[in-house]
């Protein structure tokens, strides 16, 4: 017996990446499929949020999974500017990528010198290199520990890059998650650590904006970075830095702040906001979720720079161009996991 209906062939597509042919399958993204043909394409978050997987679409069309125009500014949009990891192809198409920020990247080896809590589920991780890698304060390094081959995980400097070839890293302990459990539960004074970076573009831009600067939990680790870079550079913008946690517990490195509203010769406002601090503490600061705070805070004329979970980043966003904040003056950084990773391949899938 024939079916009287012809089965649907999935269709395939091909990607020619700077004048390479890939082959991508049906349903798969750009940046899928180059990685799955060695091709050193620059990429990080793979969840549409850090822009590293930037390139151009110079042919063809793509079906893209989430709005783009949240990272990428309306120049990059008008010159056909797209995110590798979220198109799917729809045609044959053909994508130019610059790949020179990936070929400034080195992997050097270090040695973990201190390891220090800040929190119960946060540790300083320190390390210090056989070389010096220079870097721009709030970028980040892939790192991996001699105890876990083979499991890089993206973490961001602390602090501005030092003389001295010393790297700082606050790291949270994820459920479930093998890096940050080992970094905040095993001793790894004298282990070897791998470092390969820098990566990123969550840096200060030149400006006289005024800064809001949102944190959430180990999202302090950049901010604090450009921060630091910063009040070297004598700058003069007014400062509003909100920080969310949890409760009491979960705020550190609150001296380093204190220190920081001293030197700055500018207005330093800083607002810590907890989420779940007992309703009976002796906390008379703000409550709530961070980005709850946002819509009261004079925001016209402002340049953002945000840090930490997925989730609190997209409020956060939303909240800041409802205020009036325009989105080509918003910096974000991600701190996404293997699961955010394996959520957007699975959604990928079911478009
Ligand atoms: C640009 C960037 C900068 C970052 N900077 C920082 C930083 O400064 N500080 C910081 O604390 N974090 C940072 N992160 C997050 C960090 O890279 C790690 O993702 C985080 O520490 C978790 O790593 P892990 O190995 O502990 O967890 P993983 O082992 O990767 O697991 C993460 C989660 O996914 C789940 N999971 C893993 N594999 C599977 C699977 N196969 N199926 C289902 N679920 C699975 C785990 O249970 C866990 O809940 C950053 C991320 C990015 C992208
Ligand atoms: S890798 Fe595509 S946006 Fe981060």
């Amino acid at each position: 017996m024939f079916s009287l209906f012809r089965k649907r062939v999935p269709k395939e597509h091909w990607a020619e990446i700077n004048g390479e042919a890939v082959r991508v399958v049906h349903k798969e993204t750009i940046l899928h499929a180059a990685l799955r043909e060695n091709i050193d394409f620059p990429h990080s978050c793979r969840v549409g949020g850090c822009a590293s997987c930037k390139c151009r679409l110079v042919e063809g069309t793509v079906k893209e999974l989430t709005d783009i125009g949240y990272i990428l500014n309306d120049d990059e949009l008008d010159q056909g500017y797209i995110l590798a990891c979220q198109s799917v192809p729809t045609s044959d198409v053909t994508i130019e990528v610059d790949v020179t920020a990936q070929k400034q990247r080195r992997t050097v080896p270090g040695r973990v010198v201190l390891q220090e809590r800040l929190t119960h589920d946060i540790t300083h991780l320190k390390l210090q290199l056989d070389q010096a890698l220079n870097y721009k304060a709030g970028q980040y390094a892939d790192l991996t520990l001699d105890s876990l081959p083979g499991r890089a995980r993206s973490y961001s400097f602390a602090t501005p890059c030092r003389t001295d070839a010393t790297l700082s890293f606050f790291v949270r302990k994820v459920p479930g998650g093998q890096f940050s459990t080992a970094v905040n539960e095993k001793d790894l004074l004298g282990h070897t650590v791998m470092v390969d970076g820098p990566a990123g573009k969550f840096w200060l831009r030149p400006s006289d904006a005024p800064l809001i600067l949102i944190a959430g939990g180990s999202g302090l680790a950049p901010i604090l970075a450009l921060l630091k870079d910063a009040v070297e550079g004598q700058s003069h913008r007014p400062v509003t830095l909100l920080f969310g946690a949890r409760s009491q517990q979960d705020l550190y490195r609150l001296d380093d702040i204190r220190d920081l509203a001293l030197k700055w010769s500018a207005a330093f406002t800083f607002i810590p906001v907890l989420s779940q601090e007992a309703e009976n503490s002796d906390w008379t600061g703000a409550r709530g979720r961070v980005t709850d705070v946002i819509p009261g805070l004079s925001l016209q004329g402002s340049e953002a720079y945000l840090c930490g979970p997925p989730g609190m980043i997209d409020a956060a966003e939303a909240r800041l161009i409802e205020g009036g904040v325009s989105r080509t003056n918003i910096y974000a950084d991600r701190f996404t996991t293997t699961r955010d990773a394996l959520d957007a391949d699975a959604s990928a899938l079911a478009i």
